[in-house]
């Protein structure tokens, strides 16, 4: 049993989620921003990998507060468990994904993580402790199932989606392409990490959608289970 996983990205016609300095950029617009809200207003638990909170510093909080008081009618906190994925216990302490909006938090690290730094962030967050060198998902995975969480949402980075991937973990995914090119080839893409060698290997998708949204096209995956 493990949580059902819904990536969230946005990246450029071209095929990068931010600049070559990793920059964050916004790629869509008000609709799709409406749309990613809800989206997260739905889910028990909102992802990103320390790539993502070092470059961007999200709070991930749901900004809609009719979508905040739905979620505290029906007796959940306002804003989804926060959950960043963390080996070496990076995540700076004034991250605003520790402070911003109420609620949860839990940082996932591996076993090498200093284990100052652990009684640091305890102080804001719930710490699990699963893998070696890198947080090993599928470890991480059983125990967010045992914490409750159902729905799942992952907003990046590259190098988190890819290792979900690569894990089997990821059951759809919405990608929205925006009309702007960033170039650059060191600039990053929704997947980044090693990247599969062999077609067999390949995640496979059915495309459940595609929609025109702002100036740009949502798509909705279907992961095909292997
Ligand atoms: N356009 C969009 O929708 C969007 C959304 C999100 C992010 N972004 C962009 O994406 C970039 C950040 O992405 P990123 O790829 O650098 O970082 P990331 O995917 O957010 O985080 C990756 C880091 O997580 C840690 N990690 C620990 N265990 C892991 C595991 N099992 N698998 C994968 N990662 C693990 C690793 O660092 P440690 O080894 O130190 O733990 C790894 O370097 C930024 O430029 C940001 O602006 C864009």
């Amino acid at each position: 049993m493990r949580p059902y996983v819904t990536i969230n990205i946005a990246m450029s016609a071209d095929g990068k989620i931010s600049t070559r300095q990793r920059r964050q950029v916004r790629i869509s617009g008000r609709e799709d921003f409406l749309r990613v809200d809800q989206l997260k207003a739905r889910s028990d638990a909102v992802m990103v990998g320390i790539g993502t909170v070092l470059a961007d510093d999200p709070s991930l909080t749901v900004k809609g507060e009719e979508l905040r008081r739905h979620r505290v009618d029906q007796g959940m906190d306002p804003h989804p468990i926060r959950i960043v994925i963390d080996s070496r216990a990076r995540i700076p302490i004034h991250a605003e994904i520790l402070h911003k909006g109420e609620g949860k938090r839990v940082v996932a690290v591996s076993r090498e993580a200093p284990p100052e730094r652990v009684r640091e962030i305890e102080k804001w967050a719930t710490v699990i402790t699963a893998g070696e060198s890198e947080v090993d998902l599928e470890e991480l995975f059983t125990a967010l199932s045992e914490m409750g969480i159902r729905a799942l949402m992952v907003e990046g980075g590259g190098t988190l989606i890819w290792s979900l991937f690569q894990c089997d973990l990821v059951d759809e995914m919405y990608c929205y392409i925006g009309n702007i090119v960033i170039g650059g080839r060191e600039a990053p893409t929704p997947a980044e990490g090693a990247g599969f060698l062999r077609e067999e290997e390949f995640a496979r998708l059915k495309l459940r959608g595609a929609t025109g949204v702002d100036e740009g096209v949502l798509l909705h995956w279907e992961v095909v289970p292997k």
